[in-house]
């Protein structure tokens, strides 16, 4: 079987190696990985293909960046003639970014079977640009892998058979899994004992000055307790500059690669993001995540985890903060199937069991 995998954001590289090392070795299996480039940044990409021991891509698509429309163009003219020349038996998409849906797109209109890793996640909020990525996806996908059962649930209520439906759990804990003993050893120096770790990039908090100021200022007052460390996404930082907005004692850092990161999360007292994949990460660690969103895919966080929304509510943020401090964050439990065996559950799936 000729696979190909699609990989074009940094959120999507912790996720395809997992299941790309799963499929390695199995008979018949050709593999192929494609990077759109998407993110082509070194620290937003080539670092986290070293960290994570990913093979260099077959093909780069160059894409870079763009408006939403362009981008998403772009990565369907240069994939189409790929796949007409290659002839792939089934394409493996990641996640929700503009290159999944792209990809999903060209394949579901030149008959080629697409595998969709990390399906059925849904936020019920269409002005969030994943959302409809993901909602296009998994209407087009004829292989659809959950990490949870909101996901089967949710796929199930959009009409998408049963029996495309596999629930294998979360892939990206995989790769924690498999790295966290090597992040456990790292050590980063000149960062105080304690601090709140960071993440912001959504456009609904980074591409509006009203919005970012108010975060930045709900930040500032936390760093008055514990030091805030943020690794700053090129998109915030740019807004920042762009919006002639004071970081103040803020401490921020270029992004990190995948190792840096899960060893900053590991030794954090709190986690501070709106990113979707932070909020499973500290779920698995036991680290309590406040979440500056109204709203999450990964519902499971929540119930079972140790993820709170906050939303931009400044007083939910600073009640939920106290509780941290106080000792009194939430305790979770890691949900079924994180248990980092996902990718080789995928393989199964594919070409059955080893
Ligand atoms: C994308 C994903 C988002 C994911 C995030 C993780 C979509 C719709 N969004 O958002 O789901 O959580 O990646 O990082 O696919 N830029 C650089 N260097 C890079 C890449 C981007 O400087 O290597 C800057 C550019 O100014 C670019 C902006 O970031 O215009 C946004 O990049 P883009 O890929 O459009 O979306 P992200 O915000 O990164």
């Amino acid at each position: 079987m000729n696979i190909f995998h699609i990989v074009g954001a940094r959120p999507n590289f912790m996720k395809v190696a997992p299941v790309l090392s799963a499929l390695k070795g199995r008979k018949n299996v050709t593999q192929t990985l494609i990077h759109t480039g998407q993110h082509y940044d070194a620290s937003m990409s080539d670092v986290f293909f070293q960290q994570l021991g990913i093979p260099d891509p077959d093909i780069n698509l160059a894409v870079g960046s763009g408006s939403h429309a362009k981008q998403t163009a772009e990565i369907m003219v240069r994939f189409e003639p790929v796949v007409l020349e290659r002839k792939p038996d089934l394409v493996l998409v990641y996640g929700d970014v503009n290159s999944t849906v792209a990809t999903t797109l060209v394949c579901a209109k030149l008959g080629v079977p697409v595998g969709h890793v990390e399906a059925g996640l849904r936020s019920f909020d269409r002005t969030m640009p994943e959302e409809i990525n993901r909602l296009v996806t998994d209407q087009l996908a004829d292989l659809l892998f959950t990490p949870s059962e909101d996901g089967d649930e949710n796929l199930r209520k959009e009409g998408i058979p049963a029996e495309k439906i596999f629930r294998v759990g979360n892939v990206m804990i995989d790769s924690l899994v498999r790295l966290l003993p090597v992040a456990q050893k790292i050590t980063r120096a000149g960062l105080p004992e304690r601090y709140a770790l960071v993440t912001l990039h959504r456009p609904a908090n980074v591409d509006d000055s009203a919005t970012l100021k108010e975060i930045l200022g709900s930040l500032l007052e936390v760093n008055r307790d514990l030091s805030v460390v943020f690794p700053a996404h090129p998109r915030t930082r740019q807004r920042i500059a762009d919006f002639g907005l004071h970081p103040g004692q803020l401490r921020l850092l270029d992004p990190l690669p995948y190792i840096d990161f899960l060893a900053l999360q590991t030794r954090a007292t709190v986690v501070i993001t709106d990113s979707g994949g932070i909020q499973e990460e500290t779920t698995y660690l036991g680290i309590p995540c406040l979440t500056v969103r109204d709203n999450t895919e990964r519902p499971v966080t929540v119930s079972m985890g140790t993820n709170v929304l906050v939303g931009r509510d400044r007083d939910k943020l600073r009640s939920e903060f106290s509780k941290v401090l106080s000792g009194k964050a939430k305790k979770g439990a890691v949900p079924p199937l994180w248990d980092g065996h996902t990718g080789e559950r995928i393989a199964d799936v594919l070409v059955g069991p080893s």
